[in-house]
């Protein structure tokens, strides 16, 4: 824990930056099992909203895992780290005025709720998109084969078998991704960003 220090606000206001950069920063953070379907919705949405010409970038847990948070694990200490470090990092890019994409399985309803009072004490929005797809089609769809590992002993923590999902109560956005395809997830969210006026 470090000691002595002292906050420094710069002299560039929230305002002065939307204003200028005609672009608000918000964190859509994608929750949801293994192969649910949010790093495909996340490259989408990605994708999309760049061709309209914002200012949007992806944070992706397998891809992060191999640099910022390579030091974590999966047990459920770890986990809350990974949370807590990306709540941080995608409220970083949003005060910077990006839209913040984050695809984590983030599964524990109280690091989801850091994160979210993280942006809001900031005065930035959180959207918390539950990518929701039954266990029993993630294991069908299984795209790493981690589910037969896990339920084969091979994998330690896995989420959905030996390690809790806890799904949103809440979410501003629910996608059932078996009900879906990739293109209307990304037409729903895409509205529900223009409906709160947050992009036009
Ligand atoms: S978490 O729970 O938010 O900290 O996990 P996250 O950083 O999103 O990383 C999930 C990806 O790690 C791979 N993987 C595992 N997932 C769950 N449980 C265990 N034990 C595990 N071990 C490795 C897996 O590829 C996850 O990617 P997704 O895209 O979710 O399938």
């Amino acid at each position: 824990m470090a000691t002595n220090i002292t906050f420094h606000p710069g002299s560039v206001t929230a305002t002065e930056r939307i204003e200028l950069l005609r672009q608000r920063g918000v964190t859509i953070w994608l929750t949801g099992l293994s192969a649910s379907g949010k790093s495909t919705i996340a490259c989408a949405l990605e994708q999309h909203l760049l061709h309209l010409h914002k200012f949007v970038y992806r944070l992706d847990g397998d891809n992060i895992r191999f640099g910022l948070n390579k030091d974590l694990g999966f047990d459920e200490k770890s986990r809350n780290e990974n949370i807590r470090r990306i709540g941080e990092v995608s409220k970083l890019f949003a005060d910077a005025s990006c839209i913040a994409i984050t695809a984590f399985i983030s599964p524990y309803l109280v690091d989801r709720g850091l994160a979210r009072e993280l942006h809001e004490k900031a005065g930035i929005p959180f959207i918390e998109v539950f990518v929701d797809a039954p266990l029993h089609i993630v294991e069908e769809r299984d795209p790493k084969g981690l589910y037969k590992k896990a339920r084969a002993g091979e994998i330690k923590d896995f989420t959905g078998i030996s390690a809790p999902y806890e799904a949103p109560e809440n979410p501003e956005i629910h996608i059932k991704t078996h009900e879906t395809d990739v293109t209307e997830s990304v037409g729903i969210i895409t509205r529900y960003l223009i409906e709160k006026g947050y992009i036009s």
